[in-house]
């Protein structure tokens, strides 16, 4: 049975419809990626999987998560799946930390609402996560608060967050763009190895293809709400259908994309 499965999603607000036609399985363990250009309707797809589209916001179609259809789920319903069973990271993981709190007493709080772990084992927990996250000198990091990190340590922070309550899926939308290339790269490879050592099944959402080639199975291209195109990343890569998957690769041409390319 899929984690996560859309079959024909369509994303609107009364007469106006932002996305249609969606649909894609996510498997345990497996990833699923989503490109496209800004405004294509990425977010909006992951905020439906997370029950979090903005006020006025319906879907039609089917969304099922971990075999729970989410049609008519309650907000309290939402709140018990949000974290344990699915979870998120976007760009600008500052705005996502409680800037007045220290990193490690906000990763305990989910842990101990969540997990309903009492708090002395949740921050010995917090500090297991922030090393798992590859933060160097952990115990640090957990006394320090937002203002004092790097944007990539931020985003290393939000990660250890997200996975506080122990999620099946994450779903990481746009979680590389505000950063350095090198960082981004070094957050990439973190979120392939917590897929790898824990099982987390990924949906890894970029504007960039080479983002998404580099981690993904399958991916889905999306213009203007609607998918154009959609199969095995190889394929897509190297015999794209679709003129608009064309110009994303051709965007790549100027550093070359075949270095994400995976050869089989
Ligand atoms: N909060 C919102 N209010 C009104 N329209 C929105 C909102 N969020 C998204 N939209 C509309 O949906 C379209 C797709 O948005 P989004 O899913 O955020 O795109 P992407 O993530 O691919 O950049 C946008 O172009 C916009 O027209
Ligand atoms: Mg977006």
């Amino acid at each position: 049975m899929s984690l996560l499965e859309l079959q024909d999603v369509r994303i609107g607000r009364g007469a106006e419809t932002f996305v249609r036609g969606v649909s894609f399985a996510l498997e345990p363990g497996g990833v699923v990626g989503i490109v496209g250009e800004s405004g294509s309707g990425k977010t909006l797809t992951c905020r439906a999987a997370l029950g979090i589209l903005p006020e006025g916001f319906t879907v039609d179609g089917r969304i099922e998560l971990d075999g729970r259809d989410l049609a008519g789920l309650g907000p309290r319903e939402w709140t018990a799946l949000r974290g344990s069973t699915i979870s998120a990271v976007f760009q600008d993981p500052a705005s996502y930390l409680n800037p007045s709190l220290t990193i490690g007493s906000q990763i305990a709080e989910v842990i101990q609402v969540k997990l309903n772990t009492k708090r002395r084992i949740a921050r010995v927990r917090a500090v297991e996560l922030l090393d798992a996250v590859r933060l160097r000198n952990p115990a640090t990091v957990a006394g320090q608060y937002p203002h004092e990190l790097s944007g990539g340590m931020l985003q290393r922070a939000l990660i250890a967050t997200a996975i506080a309550a122990e999620p099946k899926i994450l779903i990481a939308d746009e979680a590389t763009t505000a950063l350095d290339v090198t960082v981004q790269a070094e957050i990439l490879a973190l979120l392939a190895s917590l897929r790898a050592e824990t099982g987390l099944a990924l949906v890894v959402v970029s504007h960039d293809l080479a983002v998404v080639a580099q981690l993904c199975e399958e991916v889905l291209v999306m213009r203007a709400g609607e998918v154009v195109e959609q199969g095995p990343v190889e394929q897509v890569l190297h015999a794209p259908r679709h003129e608009y998957t064309r110009l994303l690769i051709d965007e790549h041409e100027s550093y070359g994309l075949e270095k994400y390319l995976v050869s089989s």
